[in-house]
């Protein structure tokens, strides 16, 4: 585990998901004291930002033009002059090195401190000095991620943080964490083994989804990674993994005997893995038309739940007999096909826009919001049984959960009493619920649905859920593979998930319309009840 000495830097710093996820996981544990006590976080990114120790004043007096606006052909990053009078740009926003520009306006420095704190919530004023303490452990270099210079300069960096370690003896650490677009993804991760490797302690790094977009892109950026970094030393977040109730999932099974004793085909009639956004792409539809709901949640989250869910016992509780156990459940799994797949989009309901009217989107996508899908497991365990993943943004609610279905009572005696069901929901809410039919209490003999429920809010209300982002970043540090993706593990699951994405690719069918903010597509419930057997009246 990484105690003292530790610098972890942060690729792709000035972006989204560091200051949404990283930064405020960071600052959770730091506050907590789970981090290292000397940690130094260095953030590297291509934007000019202050608190970058090379501070160049020269960018912040940048005066732009009154009229200009986004140039997109630019790669939406940089501003032209227009005589479009309609367009209004604050100093802050105007941004471009683009000679096309015509003037001179150039990247104004922001406040990386102001940037990463952004989601950090500090209701106390406790809080409020912590995060100043947090901050003052934070620095930015901004440099290229195709060009040794910002590198260089990041090596200079780590070393001068290194030298405010009181621990002189212990070994320098350093993590690496890739918050970075596919693209730069590669050459990045080169480039820190090059420059910023820590030749005598111990080097980590975290790296984060999309891992490609199909079976052959995974491989050659996984190839790319694998020539620079060990496997020990790479962490590929999933993180639904880090999420409390996932990791709950092994210990419903495993220490409940009951529950373990039940999880096989005699006793289960299906189960269904649920994910629900009650929002759309909302001005992020440009990168989700890349992907799609499959490859953005399905590929990955739900399979991750899937296969936990459904694993054998694993010898040990060490990671790598939990991600044996993982791997060969999924190799259980048939290819997926076009036929066992329900595709949608959503289309706005007059007061919410549609996907297509979401301007990042390109006109006429097909790209599909939600899928739902059938998948069989041929093992002997769960042979027979159908799995439902289904998966989609712009629904009626936000919800991820896991449904197992029990088989009819067989007894006749009883009339009109439901099915056992097992629900274990991941969010919001934290629960796990079995719903159960009981005698109603009174003379008469007549059964009544009740539950037996665990609802963490009531039962575990002292204790605070830890972000699944903290939980995660934690695990890295201690060294903790466990719920963490391998290698083999990623390979299989794009190995299912490829014909579809590339049938889809080809034979373009027009996904199913459902309106934003309804159930999804009119087809769902039919489409259910037929690869289950079984018709429910809510879903
Ligand atoms: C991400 C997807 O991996 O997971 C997003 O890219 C999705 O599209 C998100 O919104 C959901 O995560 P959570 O933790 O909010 O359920």
């Amino acid at each position: 585990a990484l105690t003292t000495n530790t610098c972890i830097v942060i690729g792709g710093a000035s972006g989204d998901l560091a200051k949404k996820k990283t930064f405020p996981a960071l600052f959770g544990l730091y506050q907590n004291g789970f981090l290292p006590e000397g940690i130094r976080i260095i953030g590297y990114a291509r934007s000019k930002m202050d608190k970058d120790t090379r501070e160049d004043k020269r960018w912040t007096n940048a005066t732009p033009p009154s009229r200009c606006r986004r140039a997109v052909g630019a790669g939406g990053k940089g501003w032209e002059a227009t005589s479009e009078p309609h367009v209004k740009m604050t100093r802050r926003e105007c941004v471009t090195d683009d000679p096309r520009a015509g003037f001179t306006a150039r990247p104004l420095l922001q406040d990386f401190h102001s940037r990463v704190s952004q989601y950090i919530k500090t209701p106390i004023p406790a809080l409020k000095e912590k995060l100043k303490e947090f901050l003052e452990r934070c620095t930015y270099i901004s440099g290229q991620y195709d060009q040794d210079d910002g590198f260089v300069e990041l090596e200079k960096e780590l070393k001068r943080c290194e030298e405010t370690f009181e621990d002189k003896k212990s070994p320098n650490n350093r993590v690496f964490y890739m918050a970075l677009p596919p693209s730069v993804f590669t050459v990045v991760a080169a480039n820190f083994k090059k420059h910023n490797y820590s030749k005598d302690g111990i080097n980590r790094i975290i790296v984060e989804k999309p891992f490609g977009k199909d079976l052959e892109s995974s491989r050659e950026m996984q190839e790319g990674l694998k020539k620079e970094w060990k496997e020990e030393e790479i962490f590929r977040i999933d993180h639904y993994l880090g999420k409390e109730m996932v990791k709950n999932l092994l210990v419903l099974r495993f220490a409940n005997v009951m529950l373990d004793a039940s999880f096989n085909k005699n006793l289960i009639s299906n189960v269904q893995i649920t994910f629900k956004e009650p929002f759309g792409t909302e001005g992020r539809g440009g990168y989700f038309d890349e992907f799609g709901i499959i490859r953005d949640v399905m590929q990955n989250h739900l399979l991750q739940v899937l296969s936990i869910l459904t694993m054998e016992r694993p010898v040990s509780f060490s990671s790598e007999d939990i991600r044996d156990e993982k791997v060969k459940v999924l190799r259980y799994i048939p290819e997926i096909k076009m036929d066992d797949v329900l595709l949608g989009q959503y289309v706005g309901n007059g007061d919410k826009p549609g996907y297509l009217d979401d301007e990042t989107v390109p006109k006429g996508s097909i790209c599909p919001t939600f899928a739902a899908c059938v998948v069989h497991i041929n093992s002997p365990r769960w042979e027979g049984v159908p799995f439902i993943l289904k998966a989609g943004k712009a629904l009626n609610e936000q919800k991820a959960e896991v449904r197992i279905q029990y088989k009819d009572t067989t007894s006749g005696i009883f009339s009109d009493i439901t099915r056992n069901e097992l629900v274990i929901r991941v969010q919001p809410n934290e629960a796990v619920y079995l719903k159960m039919n009981s005698k109603a209490p009174g003379l008469a003999m007549r059964t009544v649905p009740t539950e037996m429920d665990l609802t963490y809010k009531r039962r575990f209300s002292d204790l605070k859920i830890p972000e699944a982002y903290e939980a995660l970043i934690l695990d890295a540090f201690k060294g903790d593979h466990s719920n963490f993706v391998r290698d083999d593990e990623l390979d299989i699951a794009w190995k299912l998930f490829t014909p579809i994405l590339h049938e889809i690719e080809n034979d373009k069918p027009k996904p199913e319309s459902y309106e934003y903010g309804s159930r999804g597509p009119a087809a769902l419930d039919d489409f259910i009840a037929k690869k289950v057997g079984y018709k429910r009246s809510e879903a």
